[in-house]
């Protein structure tokens, strides 16, 4: 009953669609359970691209079940859509289940995110304005609305009275803003509802029987480490839980079933939004990674800020989430730079720091300390094993493993499915 746990170890958008894509192929079932829409995962298969939000990336392959969990936010329009844009490429979504108690995302959470980030001027988060923050808000006040209630109109429209009372004043009186139209959520939401029943199942359960049965489980994670709401930049992170820990509380399973843990990670470093980022690069080089990369997000389009690999946080990773091994991405679009650099601790004054620190004070203050390693030339795109791989690149996958304290199991050498080379492939 093999059943690994896929997590983003840096700030996002590490490859981990690309990644669930290649290892899906082994998977019985593919899980979400965090985040919702913020997240941003591309498949490139063959000559197709394929982007998702919320639905598992397993869902390229017609024989795998796929669940959103407990734990993620949905907004119905957006699932919708998303199904839309696969049945049109010819995917098949009949084996999506969607968790009973995974929270719906309303209209008033997204107005929120946006007054609410608008309201906090310079110190604002960035976040995707998908309304991520204020459901996972109204989830710990118990005011939340479950995919459960969205199925009992009456349930529904108990639950939407007593919200809009509560946000109509909050918009209204806080934020200066309109409010909601009880009548004309009810038609929306409801016109979901009858969209969405036939996906709706006690998802625990099915992952639970397939565990079980001696099946394969992939989780796969959004967002990153240091975007977990305890683990993370805090306050620069979203609101739900990145690390491999989340996997059980979002898909309602003991720890004791998980087997193994992937951290995917970059061979360099981006963020997306505000927030301190040590080893940022504000010239030439991060200009040139943000574009050999092609590092705009996913989901909004921004530019993403880039930088060098930076070990204290892969170390940091590898604590809080407990990898057994990660996969490397984007290698190949280190190759061509003479001189790499990677950070091995961060100098605050005459003290070193080799441990990610909790204060955003005492982040900023950090200067990375750097050890340099030569690059390499030769195009790695077609490689298929370590071997054939320049050995200025084993030298630099070598070390960032070293550093780090776990194996990598999977290098990524290109954005497309088969530009992957899989030293162990986990099932
Ligand atoms: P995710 O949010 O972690 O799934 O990552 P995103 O999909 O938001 O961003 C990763 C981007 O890098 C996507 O455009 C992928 O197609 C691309 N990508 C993933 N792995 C590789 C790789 O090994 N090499 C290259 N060149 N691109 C990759
Ligand atoms: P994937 O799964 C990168 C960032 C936002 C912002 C912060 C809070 O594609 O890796 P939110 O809307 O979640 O309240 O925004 O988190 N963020 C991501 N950055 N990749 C993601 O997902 C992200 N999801 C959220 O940019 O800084
Ligand atoms: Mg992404």
């Amino acid at each position: 009953m093999p059943s690994v746990v896929l997590i983003g170890a840096q700030w996002g958008d590490e490859g981990k669609g690309k990644v669930t894509d290649v290892l899906a192929e082994k998977a019985d079932i593919v899980v979400r359970y965090q985040g919702g829409n913020n997240a941003g995962h591309t498949v490139v298969v063959g000559e197709e691209e394929f982007k998702l939000h919320l639905i598992p990336s397993g869902i390229l392959y017609p024989d795998k079940t796929c669940i959103i969990g407990n734990g993620v936010v949905i907004d119905p329009a957006v699932l919708l859509e998303e199904l839309e844009y696969l049945a049109a490429r010819g995917i098949n979504t009949n084996n999506l289940r969607i968790s009973l108690r995974a929270h719906i995302i309303m209209p008033y959470h997204k107005k929120l995110d946006e007054v609410i980030e608008e309201s906090k001027g310079d110190a604002k988060i960035g976040t995707t304005k998908r309304g991520i923050g204020p459901a996972y808000m109204d989830k710990a006040a118990r005011v939340g609305i479950r995919f459960v209630d969205l199925l009992d109109r009456d349930e529904f429209s108990l639950l939407l009275d007593r919200n809009l009372k509560e946000k109509n004043n909050l918009l209204a009186k806080v934020y200066a803003a309109d409010g909601f139209n009880k009548d004309t959520i009810m038609k929306e939401y409801m016109g979901y509802a009858d969209l969405l029943r036939k996906y709706a199942a006690d998802t625990s359960i099915i992952i639970y029987d397939a565990l079980k049965a001696g099946k394969n489980v992939l989780f796969e994670g959004a967002q990153g480490t240091l975007l977990d709401l305890d683990h993370g930049t805090y306050p620069y992170v979203t609101s739900s839980h990145p690390i491999a820990g989340a996997a059980c509380v979002g898909a309602g399973l003991g720890p004791t079933e998980i087997t193994k843990v992937l951290g995917i990670i970059k061979a360099y470093t981006t963020r997306v939004g505000e927030g301190p980022f040590p080893t940022e690069l504000l010239d030439e080089t991060g200009l040139h990674l943000r574009d050999k990369g092609h590092e705009y997000g996913t989901t909004t389009g921004r530019p993403r800020r880039c930088g060098w690999f930076d070990a204290v946080i892969a170390r940091y990773t590898v604590r809080v989430s407990g990898l057994t091994s990660m996969a490397v991405t984007k290698l190949d679009v280190l190759t061509g730079m003479d001189t790499l650099k990677i950070c091995t601790g961060y100098r605050r004054g005459n003290e070193i720091i080799r441990d990610f620190p909790a204060s955003l004070k005492t982040l900023a203050g950090c200067e990375p300390v750097y050890e340099e390693m030569p690059g390499w030339h030769d195009d790695i795109t077609s490689a298929k094993a370590f071997a054939d791989l320049p050995a200025a690149a084993q030298n630099y996958l070598n070390r960032l493993s070293e550093l780090a304290g776990t194996p990598i199991s999977i290098i990524g050498v290109g954005t497309r499915r088969t530009q992957t080379i899989i030293m162990d492939s986990l099932f």
